[in-house]
């Protein structure tokens, strides 16, 4: 993505608002001073502005760029048929309320759909109702002839160059050689493959014996999901990747053992990315072991583990073995349209699986992460937004405080102090996992390309005012490992992945 020219940004015209004597993240510095947009982009940091169209002051604040969410389910139907609780509207104008200015849900394709319609069906229920920028990750189930030969690459120049695939739900899995299809058209058109790894057939064949002997209790889910599950077929897709070459980014990593998995692959040189979320450092499995079917408001896939794995993941990200933090938001009600499709007689394996968080994502991480001293602001803002940009083809327009980018900000105040309730947010899941949760720090001004979107506590903006992100390809270098060692492939192996033309 490129940033509008030096002319497009100076010149002597008021600026359209001025951001005042805020502590401005940019970088890799902070810098103490005034900040000026024009024409929806940065076109001024630091030192003493003179008075824009509009001045915002920032006094005592972090002035810092707007979140991206990665991994967001929105208006989207669940590989088990359940409808999410939030459209684009709710979902955006939550994450803009969270500190959040660009998402990049999924247009999920469910066998027997064709891309293209999937995309414009999508891409129109996005535009009427967006109020922050957006893109989409297409999701595929049916990596048929069509899909790898015309319509993938199709959608790859559109814009939507990251394809997330299943190894789990029986409905939407891919077996390893529908893996090593997508990997190689990926390497091929430069997209990037987010996977979902958890095996199918341990988890089948564990629910199977569970629910033979009546243990259906939300609780079970995580007994069905073992960790093992999660470890074993993350090892399987960096595999699948090395063979054929191909940079891989797997989502929602929950336990402990498949970190660890990650960091030794990254130190033999293989080029495998990960994300975590935020049920993963908050959240525990004994969550689910609550009266009746409470314990289904907790359940997600893989589940959150224990205290260990919570501990895994927040070294994970702060020592680069994870490089995003995703909300993987999948909003569904505690009744008969998400959580019990059964009402009381619903098991764990009916209930549709994914926790909300795209509100509370940012303002978890800040105060529990950065107001904590585990991390410092400069890995919050790459966490919460510069990685997400660069992985997923959005940088240098999104992503970061710089010259000519979209000016997308979050003004955060680090002293307010917030008891989460469901009803102080703006989903419309109506239960938040981490209700009664004391939070400190808010992102009180929101700002997208220039626009208010969120200040005292109130959406500024209308319905369909987010614009589509056609992104370019992932900018992956610095999030890669060094490549300690080169894999040995066969000459015929290294022609047949595009390594070496003259092999056959
Ligand atoms: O449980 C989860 N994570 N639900 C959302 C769907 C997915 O696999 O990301
Ligand atoms: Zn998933
Ligand atoms: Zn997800």
């Amino acid at each position: 993505m490129m940033l509008p020219s030096s002319s497009d940004l100076h010149g002597n015209e008021r600026f359209d608002l001025t951001i005042r004597g805020g502590r401005i993240v940019t970088d890799g510095r902070v810098v103490e001073g005034d900040l000026g947009v024009r024409n929806g982009c940065i076109a001024a940091i630091g030192g003493s502005l003179p008075p824009g169209k509009r001045d915002i002051d920032a006094t005592g604040r972090w002035v810092l760029p707007g979140g991206i969410d990665s991994h967001c389910h929105v208006e989207q139907r669940s590989g088990m048929g359940m409808m999410c609780a939030d459209d684009f509207y709710s979902a955006t104008v939550s994450a803009a309320f969270g500190g959040t200015t660009t998402i990049v849900p999924f247009a999920a394709q469910h066998r027997g759909m064709s891309i293209p319609e999937v995309l414009a069906d999508y891409s129109q229920r996005a535009a009427e109702k967006a109020v922050i920028d957006y893109g989409f990750h297409l999701i595929l189930a049916n990596p048929d002839e069509q899909a790898l030969g015309v319509d993938l690459p199709q959608a790859i120049r559109d814009g939507i160059n990251s394809i997330k695939v299943y190894m789990t739900y029986d409905k939407m899995k891919l077996d390893d050689y529908q893996l090593l299809d997508v990997m190689a058209l990926a390497r091929q058109e430069q997209a990037l493959v987010m996977i979902h790894a958890e095996s199918n057939d341990m988890i089948r064949w564990i629910a199977q014996r569970l629910i033979e002997r009546k243990l259906t209790a939300p609780k079970y889910h995580s007994v069905a999901h073992d960790p093992l599950a999660e470890t074993e077929a993350a090892y399987r897709a960096i595999a699948l990747a090395q063979l054929v070459d191909t940079p891989v980014l797997l989502v929602h990593v929950a336990g402990r053992d498949t970190i660890e998995v990650i960091r030794q692959a990254r130190q033999l040189g293989a080029n495998v990315l990960a994300e975590s979320c935020p049920q993963y450092m908050f959240l525990k499995a004994e969550d689910m072991d609550r009266p009746g079917l409470e314990g289904s408001m907790f359940c997600c896939s893989p589940p959150a583990r224990d205290e260990a794995s919570q501990e895994a993941v927040w070294q994970g990200l702060i020592d680069g073995t994870l490089s995003t933090y995703s909300s993987d938001h999948a909003p569904y009600r505690f009744d008969e349209s998400g959580k019990l499709p059964n009402g009381d007689a619903t098991t764990f394996k009916e209930m549709a699986n994914g926790v909300p968080g795209i509100e509370l994502r940012l303002p978890l991480l800040f105060s529990e992460g950065f107001l904590k001293g585990r991390m410092d602001i400069h890995q919050f803002v790459a966490l919460a937004s510069t990685n997400h940009a660069q992985l997923y083809g959005m940088s240098p327009r999104k992503g970061a405080i710089v010259l000519g980018a979209d000016a997308d900000i979050a003004i955060w105040n680090a002293e307010r102090e917030t008891t989460v309730t469901a009803s102080m947010l703006h989903d419309n899941t109506g239960y938040t996992p981490y209700e009664g949760r004391t939070i400190r720090g808010w992102p009180e001004v929101v700002i997208s390309r220039g626009r208010v979107v969120v200040e005292n506590d109130q959406l500024q903006v209308e319905r369909g005012s987010g614009q589509f992100l056609r992104r370019g390809a992932p900018a992956l270098q610095g999030h890669l490992p060094q490549r300690a060692v080169e894999r040995p492939q066969g000459r015929v192996l290294k022609a047949l992945i595009g390594l070496d033309k003259e092999g056959q």
